[in-house]
C-alpha cells in the first residue's frame, strides 16, 4: 500500500524529475537542491523506477524522467488537485479485496474526511444489492471516506447527485455526455459504464459517516467480463470508456470528478437539491420510459416520470404513483 503522505523525500525527488523533465540532473544536484544526501536521492530514484516510472541514468550526466508511471499513485492524484478536502488524502493498493471494504475499515478515524482509496484491481469487489463487482486491471476501482453534515433525509440522493458529477467529469474529460440510469448507474448508448455504491453508517437518527464505491470500466476487456455477468438478471451489457475516440489519461478522470464531486457535496450540504435533480432529469436515461422495479414490496410496471427531492423514483401505473426509493430497474421502452 502507498499513500500520499508517508514519502515525502520520494515526492520531493520525483516532483523535481517531473518539473526539471528536459534536463539531466546530477545526484549531487538533486541532493545540494533537495537537501537529501545521495545515497537517499539514489535510493529514492529506484524506488520511482520499481512504480514504474521511467528514468534514465547516464554516468557524468545524470538523471532524467523520460515517461510516468500508469500507476494511480497517490501523489499523482493529490498534486494539483484543485479541492479543499475531497481527494486531499489518497491511499492505493495494487491488488485488494474490495476498497469499499479497506474504507470501512477505515472510516473510524475522523482524519479521513475526503480519503481516497484506489485500487489497481479488486479480488472481491461488491456491487450493488449483494452482487459482486468484476474488476480486473484497467479500470478504476476507489472508494471514498466521507462525514457529511447533511440532513439523514438527503442521504438518499446522495449517491445520485455523485453519478452526476461523475457523468460531468466525464463529459469535461471525454467531450461525451454519459447518460443517467435511476439510480446510479451511467450509460453509454444503453451500456453500463460505471456504477456507484454507498454504504452508510447512521447514529441516533445521524448520518456518521458515508463511503462512496466507484467502480468505472476505465479500460477493460469488455467481452471478458460479459462472459460471467450474463447470468446476472436484469443484466443490460457493458462498455469501456477506452473504446472512445478521445484518449484521457485515467489520474486525469480522477481528478475531474474529485472536483465536481466536492461541488455537488457542498451543495448537498447547503440542501441545494433543485438544481442536482434538474440537472440529473436532464441527463437521465429513466424519466419517460417504461421501466419494470423489483421492489422490496414486489414488482412494478409503470412510465418512469421524475424523482423527487429525496432521489426516489416516482413511477405511475395506471394512473397511481409508486415512489421507489431503492431497487433493481429494468427499462422496457427506449
Ligand atoms: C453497482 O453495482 O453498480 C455498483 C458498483 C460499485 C463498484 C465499486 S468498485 C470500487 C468500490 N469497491 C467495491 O467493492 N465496490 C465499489
Amino acid at each position: 500500500m502507498y499513500n500520499s503522505f508517508d514519502s515525502p523525500g520520494l515526492v520531493k525527488v520525483l516532483t523535481f524529475l517531473q518539473t526539471h523533465n528536459t534536463e539531466y540532473l546530477s545526484g549531487q544536484d538533486l541532493s545540494d537542491v533537495l537537501r537529501i544526501s545521495r545515497v537517499a536521492i539514489w535510493k529514492h530514484i529506484k524506488k520511482i523506477q520499481e512504480l514504474g516510472y521511467t528514468v534514465e541514468s547516464k554516468q557524468k550526466l545524470g538523471y532524467k524522467l523520460i515517461s510516468n508511471s500508469d500507476l494511480l499513485l497517490p501523489w499523482e492524484i493529490t498534486s494539483g488537485l484543485k479541492t479543499e478536502v475531497i481527494g486531499q488524502q489518497a491511499y492505493y493498493f495494487d491488488s485488494i479485496e474490495s476498497t469499499q471494504i479497506q474504507a470501512l475499515k477505515m472510516i473510524k478515524d475522523e482524519n479521513k474526511n475526503g480519503a481516497i482509496i484506489v485500487a489497481a484491481e479488486q479480488t472481491g469487489g461488491k456491487g450493488r444489492i449483494g452482487r459482486k463487482w468484476i474488476s480486473p486491471k484497467g479500470g478504476l476501482w476507489f472508494s471514498i471516506i466521507l462525514y457529511p453534515k447533511f440532513d439523514i433525509s438527503i442521504t438518499t440522493l446522495f449517491p445520485i447527485a455523485s453519478a452526476l458529477a461523475l457523468s460531468i467529469a466525464i463529459e469535461k474529460t471525454f467531450e461525451i455526455k454519459p447518460e443517467l440510469k435511476w439510480p446510479n448507474d451511467l450509460t453509454i448508448k444503453g451500456k453500463k459504464i460505471a456504477g456507484m455504491l454507498v454504504d452508510v453508517s447512521l447514529e441516533s437518527n445521524k448520518i456518521e459517516s458515508l463511503v462512496l464505491g466507484t467502480g468505472i470500466n476505465f479500460d477493460v476487456n469488455v467481452k471478458e467480463i460479459e462472459k460471467t455477468l450474463k447470468k446476472i438478471p436484469n443484466f443490460y451489457g457493458l462498455a469501456s470508456l477506452s473504446e472512445q475516440k478521445k484518449k484521457i489519461k485515467p489520474i486525469e478522470l480522477i481528478q475531474s470528478f474529485l472536483i465536481e464531486l466536492e461541488k455537488i457535496y457542498k451543495s448537498l450540504e447547503n440542501r441545494q437539491t433543485g438544481k442536482i435533480i434538474s440537472e440529473w432529469t436532464k441527463r437521465s436515461a429513466t424519466i419517460g420510459k417504461i421501466v419494470e422495479l423489483n421492489t422490496i414490496n414486489g414488482k412494478i410496471k409503470g412510465k418512469a416520470t421524475r424523482i423527487d427531492n429525496d432521489g426516489a423514483l416516482v413511477v405511475s401505473e395506471n394512473k397511481k404513483n409508486h415512489r421507489v426509493i431503492a431497487g433493481d430497474i429494468m427499462h422496457l421502452s427506449k
